[in-house]
């Protein structure tokens, strides 16, 4: 089993699909894999990586990948999201990314942004989005 530290165990089996799905990255223009992997709260667990597109703005990130893998299957709630990125440095979610994990994930729910070489930089959904709107202003 993989050994991150400053990573809870929960997250390891998260940490490990998401590293399966950066292995899995389609990034030939920017060269940055991205993987993410959300647990929701039944248990289970959605991957997704970044796919890119010739037409740039055309590319989608590994978080909505995983929200659409999630959403297909039924699932509705995110209760914890780690995400893993090359370089040196977690990459934490882009900012359409925190509205879109948003959308499913309470505020406290952790967020983990990890490396391939396993670094971790934890915060929650409030911290990466604060004072957000959300699905509750529409009712
Ligand atoms: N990327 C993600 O997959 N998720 C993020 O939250 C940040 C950025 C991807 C998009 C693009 O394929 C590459 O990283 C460089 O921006």
């Amino acid at each position: 089993m993989t050994d991150v530290e400053g990573l809870p165990a929960s997250a390891v089996e998260l940490y490990e699909a998401a590293v399966d799905a950066l292995k899995r990255s389609y990034s030939p223009y920017s060269h940055y894999p991205v993987g993410a992997a959300v647990r929701t709260a039944s248990g289970r667990v959605f991957a997704g990586c970044n796919v890119e597109n010739a037409s740039f703005p055309l590319g989608s990130c590994a978080e909505a990948g995983a929200i659409a893998a999630m959403a297909l299957a039924g699932e509705r709630e995110i209760v914890e999201v780690v995400t893993v990125t090359g370089g040196s440095e977690p990459g934490t979610p882009c900012g359409g990314c925190r509205q879109r994990l948003r959308e499913f994930a309470a505020p406290m729910v952790p967020v983990h942004a990890t490396t391939i070489d396993g670094r971790v930089l934890t915060s929650t959904i409030e911290d990466l989005l604060p004072h957000s709107f959300g699905p509750e202003h529409l009712t």
